[in-house]
């Protein structure tokens, strides 16, 4: 007897089933482990990608143990006409960061002055409250004359819209002074270049190099100029004695020098001192002593009641 033509089909796809049936249960064997340690590995991979992203948010908020407030909105104009003196106090992250609190308390007794501190986010590091000399920001706030500290998240805290005051420019605008104190290597490399990458490095871009766009404010001499008219920015670098002798160094001191108060510029250096460097190395590099440089700051804000005027580089 003759099958017909689809019967033999039909017989032929049945006679295959037991082999696709193997085929099948040889792929799963194979795929199923493969699909599981691929899933493992995933899951591994998410797990470190975490653990990473929790560290960098640890390390990147050094200060938020502290809770130091975001300061209210500047606008230098409010302050224009406060007959006060004002001193943009920056510390950038060197282990002379810690020199802050001794800087800041000993300008508390004056009247007439008035203070804003910018603090980059290594200098933050610095001082977080981990031993007695060195408390934490937040606990700065409370000092006479200490307005505000600010961060670089600062600048952001009310998203921009047009007319809305710029923090680095109201805080170039509002000073009479700027001090950079401690000036790290690296703050030193971004002033040289015109680096303006944070909220310290993007007020000394944005100084009025000229001195023709900041007006003098009435009844305040300024630190610089003949007739005590301009402003200037006065910078103490401090960093480890083989960062100081580094070339780099030399070629970024070589610039500062060229746009220096002594030729017509806006920047005052206070050289760093020899002594045994916190970091064990003995040599050049230190900041200079934080007294001096309170000593410089009054002479150059005239709150000596002293008002002999002393040009710049100890010149008279
Ligand atoms: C404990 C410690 C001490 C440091 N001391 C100095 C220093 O004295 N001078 C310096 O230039 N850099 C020093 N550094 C390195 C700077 O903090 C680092 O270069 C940082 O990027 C500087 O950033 P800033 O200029 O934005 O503050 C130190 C780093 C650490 C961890
Ligand atoms: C602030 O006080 C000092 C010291 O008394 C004085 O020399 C200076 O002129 C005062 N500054 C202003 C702006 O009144």
């Amino acid at each position: 007897m003759e099958f017909p033509a689809t019967d033999k089909a039909l017989a032929t796809v049945l006679r295959g089933i037991p082999g696709l049936v193997f085929a099948l249960f040889f792929a799963a064997i194979i795929y199923i482990p493969t699909r599981r340690d691929h899933e493992i590995r995933l899951e591994k991979l998410r797990l470190e990608a975490r653990k990473a992203k929790d560290q960098t948010e640890a390390t990147s908020k050094p200060n938020s143990k502290t809770d130091l407030p975001h300061p209210p909105p500047l606008k230098a104009s409010d302050h224009f006409n406060d007959r006060k003196h004002h001193l943009l106090l920056a510390a950038t992250g060197s282990v002379a960061t810690i020199k802050l609190p001794n800087i800041l308390a000993s300008l508390a007794h004056h009247p007439n002055l008035s203070i804003r501190v910018l603090v980059t986010p290594s200098a933050c590091s610095f001082l977080q409250s981990q031993s007695p000399e060195q408390p934490s920001l937040a606990s700065l706030l409370v000092l006479p004359n200490v307005e505000a500290i600010y961060r670089d998240e600062d600048e952001w805290i009310v998203p921009w819209t047009r007319g809305a005051p710029i923090l680095h420019i109201e805080l170039r605008r509002w000073a009479d002074l700027m001090v950079v104190a401690p000036l790290s290597a690296n703050s030193l490399a971004k002033i040289s270049l015109g680096l303006s990458s944070d909220l310290v490095s993007s007020v000394i871009r944005a100084w009025d190099a000229t001195g023709l766009i900041d007006e003098p404010r009435p009844g305040v001499a300024l630190p610089y100029g003949e007739d005590r008219d301009r402003k200037g920015i006065l910078v103490a670098p401090a960093m480890n004695t083989a960062m100081w002798n580094h070339p780099a160094t030399i070629r970024h001191m070589a610039t500062l020098e060229e746009w220096s108060v002594g030729k017509g510029g806006w920047i005052e250096v206070l050289r760093p001192i020899e002594k045994d460097l916190a970091c064990g190395d003995m040599g050049g590099g230190a900041m200079k002593e934080w007294k001096d440089i309170v000593g410089v700051i009054e002479k150059r804000l005239g709150l000596t009641g002293d008002e002999e005027y002393v040009a710049v580089d100890g010149k008279k």
